[in-house]
């Protein structure tokens, strides 16, 4: 188990923040996981628990305890579940499914972080979220040291939302997550761009390698590679309004892009929004907005937490008044 003090979170945020926080706890068993649940104090508040930290904003040095499992192990347990430490990473889990024909996660190919995230945050891509994989998730209790098996509806999932974000919040390790994957290969296609990229390639039908490869390609397209520009993904989420707002905006704006949730609820993207408030490739100080994806914060190159905010800030307040519309971070802002 590493215990460190004073340590410096850089490593450990895919926005660049160099942020340290005062102590730095990482378990690579679930036994050394209910080791470092037993040794943490009042002192140690508050908690951080950490995964790959790609979804972090750090706004200032971290006044408390970073908890980060290194439990990496995958394990196929029958022919359609796989059972992975909450350290692994979630994309070398995606490589494992697609070259064992286990299928339908193709479409979460190559988003950055771990599997113990997977679960918290119900990370989704293309038409697919993590909880349409997930069968159960052990965890250790902090208040306790037990070992707690969630199954998959007991926590309450839903677009980047779970029971973890909430009343669950920094109550418990994640140490495992058991996947359920299928034998039969039903590709999920009909988001965004996914058939013409694939139509672009004279593919029609793909295998699940070509469907993985192409996820793949789109999303280089688009995201910037945190080693090369430092950012957390989407920055926000994108909101979910009434049929009755969005027919008001549609009157207004006739190719605005939808998804429609149910008869009475639309989600429209932020990063549209964002891009008809005139911020895509716009930048304030050293925080900018990615021109090739507006819902995509990024560091220029030193920024510090607090010019991120700033600039969420500023975005935000733009939103609300051209569309009436509140948008909020999807990152974890600490
Ligand atoms: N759009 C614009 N301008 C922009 C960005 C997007 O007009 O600058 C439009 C696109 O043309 C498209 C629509 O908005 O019509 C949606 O864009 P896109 O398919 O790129 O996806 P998104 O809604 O911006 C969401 C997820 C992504 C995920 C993609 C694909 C959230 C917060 N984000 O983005 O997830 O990869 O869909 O499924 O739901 C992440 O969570 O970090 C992430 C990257």
């Amino acid at each position: 188990m590493k215990d460190l003090k004073d340590y410096s979170l850089l490593k450990h945020n895919t926005f660049g923040i160099d942020a340290k926080c005062r102590r730095f706890i990482e378990y690579t068993s679930v036994e050394e996981a209910r080791q470092a649940a037993a040794m943490l104090t009042d002192e140690d508040r508050p908690l951080l628990i950490l995964g790959g930290g790609s979804n972090l904003l750090l706004t200032d040095d971290y006044k408390g305890t970073v908890l980060h499992s290194g439990i990496n192990y995958l394990k196929q347990i029958d022919e359609e579940r796989v059972k992975c430490g909450s350290g692994y990473d979630w994309d070398r889990f995606i490589d494992y499914c697609v070259t064992h024909q286990l299928y339908g996660a193709e479409n979460l190919s190559i988003i950055p972080g771990e599997v113990g995230a997977s679960a918290v945050q119900n990370i989704g891509a293309y038409g697919v979220e993590a909880k349409d994989l997930i069968e159960e998730i052990e965890a250790v209790e902090i208040a306790t040291g037990n070992i707690r098996v969630f199954r998959n509806e007991e926590c309450e999932y839903s677009y980047r939302q779970s029971k973890f974000k909430k009343e669950w919040r920094d109550r418990y390790l994640i140490t495992s997550v058991t996947y359920r994957l299928s034998k039969n290969y039903a590709p999920k296609l009909d988001y965004g761009n996914i058939r013409s990229a694939l139509a672009a390639k004279g593919i029609e039908n793909p295998t699940a390698t070509e469907l993985r490869k192409t996820i793949i390609e789109i999303r280089n397209a688009k995201l910037p590679d945190p080693k090369e520009l430092g950012n957390a993904g989407s920055f926000f989420m994108n909101p979910i309004v009434s049929k009755a707002k969005y027919d008001e905006l549609a009157a207004q704006y006739a190719n605005m892009p939808h998804y429609t949730i149910d008869t009475d609820h639309e989600k429209i993207p932020a990063g549209w929004m964002i891009e008809q408030c005139g911020w895509k490739g716009k930048s304030l100080g050293n925080a900018g907005v990615y021109e090739k994806q507006a819902l995509v914060l990024v560091n220029l190159g030193g920024a510090s937490g607090s010019d991120i905010v700033r600039l969420c800030e500023a975005v935000q307040k733009d939103v609300k008044e051209k569309f009436g519309i509140e948008i909020y971070p999807e990152v974890n802002v600490r």
